[in-house]
């Protein structure tokens, strides 16, 4: 008002110039963040709004269950740890407004992948631990090697519990039946102490990002084991969600990237609300709505912790990778035209998956990295039969024609696998199968259990033996079962 009144020589024009500058919403009080043109809110209408479109999401979506465990996955970023701020503020809320689930927090520690040192690692988890228990949530650090240990078991998607909109009702009424509201804030806080990483496994870590040759798989990659750990994890907890802080503006870049790299059947799974590639374990993601710019007027006005962790492309060249190439070219095209972001996203929200219905639960339809459905039976005449076609014309005549890497060709490494039917059959037949049976899967052996963009991904890694455990001995369990159903195959009635 002070400045309303030194202005007075020029009142009407000031008027005019004040009123376009109050807030929209209460039409009292002047805006302080502009987020689109015509779109001014004060800092409490702001607050409202960004609260409201954060419960909104999770009410629209009704996926969340009351009394259910949810896994926050929290980076540090702005995105995820503006997330994590309005789950607080749910339990902060009347009764009748409360959250209703159950909270924790995991962050998945990347240093070792990205080559810092275990001090600069201890630094990062320390302020993160700072930042979780402020929450009063429990939490879990993870370091991302630990997805080399996981067992197998998370290879296969367990069968997931149809919900029908109307078991959301009978929970919503059980749950205020029973009255548990009042355990819902988590009382025990599961700090576990900072995890102890081995060297021999950093080692091994950084063996299988190293053997991936261009940055754009080893980005791949990385996401691929960060969401395999995240979901291990879910399931031991005893978690059946997986919250991620993936923002507006990331997932237009994540549809684009997606497209590029070869992913195109899975995009609804890779951006939609929510991802049930993993059966039991769901994945949502409530901040798809947020532009980035929200988030960070509201970080910036309520003063949200982040912490900044480096990424693999942090301080690489614009061209280094397509995930990175295409984040500056959404960002540079958002700056001059600011609906780019928006009408991206908004095409994502019209994606869907052509359900097929595979009733064999036989698990041997997934990809064995992004766990999508295989995406590699197609007529002769795409790009992926052109692909495999061009591959097989490049290969040196000596070599098996799906084999892509000559010394992994059991004929060329000298080793015995392999190579015993050649010599006596007999030993053959009493076993049941020659003994190639029981060789490490190789290259071909495990591209055979991806999808399109998996098996380019793979393809440029020089070697599949540094993948983690239970990849291999999932695609050696596959094998086994091919091999065996191949056996039986002339017993077998047509399907
Ligand atoms: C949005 O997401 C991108 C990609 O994860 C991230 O780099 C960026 O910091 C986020 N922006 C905000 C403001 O949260
Ligand atoms: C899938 O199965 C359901 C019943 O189990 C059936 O109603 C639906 O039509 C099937 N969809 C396709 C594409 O076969
Ligand atoms: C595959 O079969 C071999 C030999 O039959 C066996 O040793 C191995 O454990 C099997 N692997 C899996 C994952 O079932
Ligand atoms: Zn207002
Ligand atoms: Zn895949």
């Amino acid at each position: 008002m002070c400045q309303v009144l030194e202005e007075y020589h020029e009142p009407l024009e000031q008027e005019l110039r004040s009123a376009s500058k109050k807030c929209v919403k209460c039409k009292e009080v002047l805006a302080v963040v502009v987020i689109r043109a015509g779109d001014k809110y004060c800092r409490d209408c702001f607050d409202q709004y960004f609260r409201h479109k954060f419960r909104a999401m999770l009410g629209k979506n009704r996926i969340i269950f009351p009394g259910e465990k949810v896994l926050l996955a929290v980076s540090g970023g702005p995105s995820s740890s503006s997330m994590l701020r309005q789950v607080q503020e749910g339990f902060s809320q009347s009764t009748h407004k409360k959250l209703r689930f159950m909270p924790g927090i995991v962050y998945v520690d990347e240093g070792g992948a990205l080559g810092q040192s275990a001090e600069e690692r201890r630094q990062t988890v320390a302020k993160m631990e700072d930042m979780f228990k402020a929450t009063g949530f429990p939490f879990h650090m993870l370091p991302l090697e630990q997805v080399l240990d996981i067992p197998s078991s998370v290879m296969v998607k367990a069968p997931s519990s149809p919900q029908a909109a109307s078991a959301y009702k009978a929970a919503v009424d059980r749950f205020i039946r029973n009255g548990v509201s009042s355990d819902v804030t988590p009382e025990e806080k599961v700090g576990t102490s900072p995890p102890y990483v081995l060297e021999s496994q950093t080692h091994s870590l950084r063996q299988l990002m190293d053997s991936a040759k261009t940055l754009t798989a080893r980005e791949d990659l990385m996401s691929m084991l960060r969401q395999q750990l995240l979901v291990h994890t879910a399931r031991c907890e005893g978690y059946s969600k997986v919250m991620l802080g993936h923002n507006c503006t990331r997932l237009a870049v994540q549809l684009l990237t997606s497209i590029s790299l070869g992913r195109g059947a899975h995009l609804a799974q890779d951006t939609a609300f929510s991802d049930s590639r993993y059966g039991d374990i769901i994945s949502v993601r409530p901040m798809r709505d947020y532009s980035a710019k929200e988030i960070a007027y509201y970080n910036h006005l309520f003063h949200v912790p982040c912490v900044f962790t480096p990424n693999l492309h942090t301080k690489a060249k614009e061209k280094s990778s397509i995930q990175h190439l295409t984040e500056s070219f959404v960002n540079k095209l958002q700056v001059d035209f600011p609906s780019t972001v928006s009408t991206i996203y908004r095409t994502s929200e019209k994606l869907q998956t052509a359900c097929k219905n595979s009733s064999s639960e036989d698990h041997c339809d997934k990809c064995l990295l992004c766990m999508c459905s295989l995406d590699t039976s197609v007529e002769m005449a795409s790009a992926f039969q052109a692909t495999l076609m061009s591959e097989r014309l490049s290969q040196p005549k000596s070599v098996g024609a799906n084999s892509l890497f000559p010394r992994e060709n059991p004929e060329w490494s000298g080793t015995p696998a392999g190579s015993c039917c050649k010599g006596t059959g007999q030993n053959c037949v009493e076993d049941g199968g020659c003994s190639s049976a029981f060789r490490l899967p190789d290259t071909a052996d495990v591209r055979r259990w991806l999808c399109y963009s998996c098996q380019l991904t793979v393809k440029d890694m020089s070697s599949v033996d540094v993948l983690p455990q239970c990849i291999l001995s999932e695609a050696q369990r596959r094998q086994n079962r091919s091999r065996m159903r191949e056996e039986i195959s002339d017993f077998l009635l047509d399907d």
